[in-house]
């Protein structure tokens, strides 16, 4: 956490609002964070990656949980390349940025963590700008995992991000976490309260905390902004998508 704060306090004494985020056109960045460990962001970042997929957009999903990052896993992917082989490089071209991708079956572009956990300290802050911006000027949606353990590289991804998702579960100990987080991020000028989106997993009637129990009542969840026009259900993709349990609320 450390390197977080620091990370913070360096990149605006050096570089000013702004820093050298890239801003410029290319794809939406959306990073999904856990409240705490197992409230499933990696879920939410393949299921929001796999959906934007399939609705015809071109999709990448980037493993940021660089110490226990199982999107591999999930997925049944074995690749001998992770986003460390691209921490070392200053100016990714298309081709070195396609040979640590692994295309999925669905045509999900995947940039693994690292199998060796301790190997996730080599990719730093300014790595994980590159490799965002290199991802976003290459694919229309990127969708990065970013874990529960917020570092250097997490938090670059999460300024960003168009859209940053902070996944909890509604419980005392998982929302507790939440609003630590969002308080903790707009602290270190990461993201303002008002613009990270939280979502509330595994929501159902009979779950610890409900959302008139909070005083306030849930906001009715909008669509992420690649959402498509056409779609063959009724339903928008996203919600189709999207467990049906989410429940999506301003923090
Ligand atoms: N909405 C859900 N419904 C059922 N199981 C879920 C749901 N969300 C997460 N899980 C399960 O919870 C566990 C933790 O999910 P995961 O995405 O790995 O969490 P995290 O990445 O936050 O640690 C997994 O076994 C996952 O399959
Ligand atoms: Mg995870």
């Amino acid at each position: 956490m450390h390197a977080v704060a620091q990370w913070s306090v360096g990149v605006r004494r050096h570089l000013g609002p702004g820093g050298d985020v890239f801003t410029g056109a290319g794809g939406t960045v959306v990073t999904v964070s856990g409240a705490k460990g197992g409230v499933g962001a990696t879920l939410t970042a393949i299921q929001l990656a796999l959906a934007a997929q399939a609705s015809g957009r071109s999709t990448a999903l980037l493993d940021m949980d660089l110490q226990t990052g199982d999107v591999a896993a999930y997925l049944d992917v074995q690749f001998r390349r992770s986003v460390v082989d691209l921490a070392a490089i200053n100016d990714i071209s298309p081709r070195v940025l396609a040979d640590a991708v692994f295309r999925h079956d669905t045509g999900l572009a995947l940039l693994l963590a690292p199998g060796e956990g301790e190997r996730g300290e080599e990719v730093s802050d300014r790595s994980a700008r590159q490799i965002v911006s290199a991802l976003r000027s290459r694919y229309e949606v990127v969708v990065i995992d970013c874990g529960a353990q917020l570092g250097g590289a997490g938090a670059a991804a999460v300024e960003m991000a168009d859209t940053a998702l902070l996944v909890t579960t509604p419980d005392v100990v998982a929302v507790r976490g939440a609003k630590r987080a969002v308080r903790m991020w707009d602290r270190l000028q990461i993201r303002k309260a008002e613009e990270t989106t939280v979502v509330v997993n595994r929501h159902t009637r009979s779950t610890e905390i409900q959302p008139r129990s909070s005083g306030r009542s849930p906001a009715r969840p909008s669509p992420p902004p690649w959402s498509p026009p056409t779609s063959r259900s009724s339903r928008p993709w996203w919600t189709r998508a999207a467990c049906t349990n989410w429940r999506t609320r301003a923090p």
